[in-house]
């Protein structure tokens, strides 16, 4: 990521001390949605980063979405959304995990995927990690090789990688 974009992305979010609880700091990318230039930008980059490389961008509800869906439009791919429980209709695959703050499911559609598809997965923020391992499994089990993953933000001192082992990281700006 270049000096200019990762300044660009900083500038463009909001720090929200004390939200959604004590101690935690929010990271809220609602400015840099605004701002046109800034979010092309990033759209850009992420173009850039998994051009030739994909059949399908995954999306994680809901900030996912934002990012997964220009994406896939721009690469002229299948975009797939990793939905919250109960969203869905069935056939669907589940797969539980550990949120930040709480527990989780999230679900795709039993028949997403062709065995083999190329999937990278997009969200906002990388935290624990553990939505997108999560992501991760349940794509897999769907029949899908991760090709990578993209975050817009990296909480590193959160310690996420640790839960993606071996898989290709992208993140555009880490805190
Ligand atoms: C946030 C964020 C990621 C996830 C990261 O989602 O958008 O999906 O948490 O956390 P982790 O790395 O610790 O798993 P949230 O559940 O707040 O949902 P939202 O996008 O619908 O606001």
């Amino acid at each position: 990521v270049s000096d200019g974009l990762s300044d660009l992305i900083r500038a463009r979010v909001r720090d929200v001390p004390g939200f959604p609880q004590e101690g935690v700091t929010f990271r809220d990318i609602t400015p840099l949605l605004a701002d046109g230039t800034a979010f092309s930008a990033v759209i850009g980059h992420l173009a850039d980063v998994f051009s030739g490389a994909v059949d399908a961008v995954a999306g994680i509800e809901a900030r996912g979405f934002l990012l997964a869906a220009p994406l896939a439009s721009v690469l002229g791919c299948s975009l797939l959304t990793v939905r919250k429980a109960g969203k869905l209709p069935p056939p669907v695959l589940s797969a539980d995990y550990q949120l930040e703050y709480g527990s989780a499911s999230i679900e795709i559609p039993a028949d997403a995927l062709r065995p083999g598809a190329r999937v990278a997965v997009l969200d906002d923020v990388l935290a624990t990690g553990g939505t997108a391992a999560a992501a991760c499994a349940l794509l897999e089990r769907a029949g899908a090789t991760i090709t990578g993953l993209g975050f817009l933000l990296e909480l590193g001192e959160l310690g996420g990688r640790d839960r993606l082992p071996g898989r290709e990281l992208h993140t555009l700006v880490t805190y």
